[in-house]
């Protein structure tokens, strides 16, 4: 949530902010701002409403050059998309960008007497008039006294009048890396910002200061005392965050997923098994616990929900799924025989980090199933199992859900065979079919124009359901989320056999039924729902496998997959309905990388 930069070095900081700008614009997109500290150390301050491309457009007519600068990208919390409170904000001396919530703004308001200095509305205003009237000529002294006194999540990057060609900043909770290269040194809320100039980087550490000069990037503790950052490899290139000729992100992410896949499922293969020797994840994790607890937010907890109906049976251990904004504040029946799964694609969810705390303060074990590198969720875990999705750019997740489901279900075979519920036979089969899903996810890709097609069916309409039974509702789950952040059309998903409890009362002529049948088990009792919603006129698209046996009525689109095990159609089911979100999207010329409302990394509350 909201997008920080700060450059200093030997290069155009204009340049360099705007092209980080643009490459952290999916962390927010309501307005963005810099401040540019030119040759006579005056700050050169450049906000818009709107995305990156207005700010680009003001600040392309800024000829004088400068070699220091900070940028943002804003997701609105406190106060509405204005001028007034976009970011960077000046208070005295200071100049700064925050990602994140201070929480105590009012109070600190009242406590520095700040009211007739505020311009904006933005507890991030606060946090900067507080930092200016503690500044006695100390950087690091003013912001260790500053981190004393506010409460909430936060990442600074701070310029000081006293000090051009300076940037400092601080981080707690809210991400933040930095590098230093021989372009100069760099701080951004991700590394998207820093891979054009440097394979090298370092994660903020929380609680930690860093301080830019054009050749060197200092750490800190709070006590002040330096400290050696310790330097991560980048291991994706510019490429994998470049459009490469599709028209969107999700195009091209959703083209992505079976490479992804094989990398997130192939190096964790020995001898046909899954084996996680190298992530350091210890067979007694999955030996020792009598539970299992999910934890994660929105798409990736619908990952989670997948991975309970594959897991429950299989283990005959309960599963259970919360989602983290409510699991945080409950009361949880968990503890050292608990393992819980953490599931994020940034490893930076605030709501979903607070719950792992939570679950690992009650004395269970934490692994995460995270795809940034470094991501605070991946280093407070006990254990962690990344996914290898490269960057995710659209704001709508579609290769991280795929692989999420890949790395669970990996758990859940191993978890099998040590726990003797799978011989070696059984695991090793068990594995074939999940790489069987990739070809299939493949044959739906490629049937991208058809899926296109059909589309037309929905665009027009205000509401959807997707139905479907066990295993493919948890699936209709994601395709209703799918389809509403992105086409702004109301979709629910529907456990099928509920539907007539109520709200079939719903159902008309007006609202198309996106039904998923691809369960043996309960596949003629979803056929008898199909029949119940079509017989109130809905019009039904309906998923099955390639060689389900329909009676002639049932749908009006019939969608076939590949015959593979049932519990792996989640894969190329997972292409099909996003293809339908992306087509409605398009269909509808809404922005489907930047959905209104919405930012990727939600580390706010
Ligand atoms: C929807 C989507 C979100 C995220 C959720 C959790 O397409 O992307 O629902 O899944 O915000 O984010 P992570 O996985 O980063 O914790």
């Amino acid at each position: 949530m909201c997008g920080i930069i700060g450059y200093t070095g030997p290069l155009d900081s204009k340049k360099i902010l705007l092209n980080g700008l643009s490459q952290l614009e999916y962390r927010g997109y309501d307005s963005a701002g810099a401040a540019l500290c030119m040759e006579n150390s005056h700050i050169c301050l450049v906000r818009r409403t709107g995305k990156v491309a207005n700010l680009k457009e003001t600040m392309e007519r800024i000829t004088d050059v400068s070699h220091c600068g900070l940028g943002h990208t804003r997701w609105a919390t406190h106060g509405g998309v204005t001028t007034q409170n976009t970011h960077p904000h000046q208070a005295g001396k200071v100049t700064l960008v925050h990602n994140g919530i201070i929480e105590n703004y009012h109070q600190l308001t009242e406590q520095f007497h700040l009211e007739a200095k505020l311009h904006s509305e933005t507890d991030s205003e606060v946090a900067a008039w507080v930092l200016d009237s503690l500044y006695q000529g100390d950087p690091l002294e003013a912001i260790t006294r500053l981190v004393a006194l506010i409460k909430g999540s936060y990442s600074f990057c701070i310029m000081f009048e006293d000090y051009p060609g300076e940037i400092y900043a601080i981080r707690n909770v809210s991400p933040l890396v930095a590098a230093y290269t021989r372009s100069g040194s760099f701080v951004a809320s991700d590394l998207t910002a820093l891979i054009p100039y440097t394979r090298q980087y370092f994660v903020v550490p929380e609680d930690h200061i860093v301080r830019l000069t054009s050749y060197k990037v200092h750490l800190y503790n709070l006590q002040r005392h330096e400290e050696m950052p310790e330097l991560m490899e980048v291991n994706w290139n510019m490429d994998a965050a470049m459009k490469n000729g599709f028209p969107h992100f999700m195009l091209k992410e959703i083209h992505e997923q079976p490479e992804a896949l094989r990398n997130t499922i192939l190096p964790r293969l020995s001898k046909g098994l899954p084996d996680f020797t190298d992530d350091q994840i210890p067979d007694d994790v999955f030996t020792s616990c009598s539970q299992i607890h999910i934890v994660a937010c929105g798409t990736a907890m619908h990952a989670g929900m997948a991975a309970r109906s594959m897991m429950e049976p299989l283990l005959r251990i309960p599963v259970t799924v919360s989602v983290a904004s409510e699991f945080r504040y409950e009361e949880p029946l968990i503890g050292e025989d608990t393992l819980v799964i953490i599931i994020s694609q940034s490893g930076e969810t605030i709501d979903t980090l607070a719950a792992m705390r939570l679950a690992k303060n009650y004395g269970a074990a934490a692994l995460s199933v995270v795809n940034v590198k470094g991501s605070t969720i991946a280093r407070e875990s006990d254990y962690t199992l990344y996914t290898h999705a490269g960057p995710e750019i659209a704001v709508a997740s579609t290769k991280a859900y795929s692989v999420q489901l890949a790395a669970l279900y990996m758990i859940g075979c191993r978890m099998a065979l040590v726990r003797g519920k799978y011989s070696v036979p059984q695991a090793t089969e068990f594995m074939k079919k999940l790489l069987n899903a990739i070809p299939a996810m493949e044959a739906m890709i490629a049937q991208k124009d058809s899926i296109k097609a059909l589309v037309t069916h929905l665009i027009n309409k205000s509401d959807a359901f997707f139905i479907g039974r066990g295993l493919d509702y948890a699936f209709s789950l994601e395709g209703a989320l799918k389809l509403k952040e992105i086409s702004y059309i109301h979709a629910e998903a529907y456990a099928a056999g509920e539907l007539k409890h109520g709200t079939i009362a719903l159902i008309t002529e007006e609202v198309p039924v996106i039904a998923i049948a691809t369960q043996e088990k309960v596949f003629a009792k979803t056929i008898s729902n199909i029949r119940e919603v079509k017989a109130r006129g809905a019009f039904v698209i309906l998923i099955t496998k390639e060689d389900a046996v329909l009676d002639r009525g049932v749908a009006d689109i019939h969608i076939r997959i590949p015959k593979i095990g049932d519990r792996f159609t989640v894969f190329p089911i997972a292409v099909v309905l996003q293809l339908i979100a992306y087509y409605a999207s398009t269909g509808k010329n809404l922005d489907v990388d930047q959905p209104r409302n919405l930012a990727k990394s939600v580390t706010v509350e």
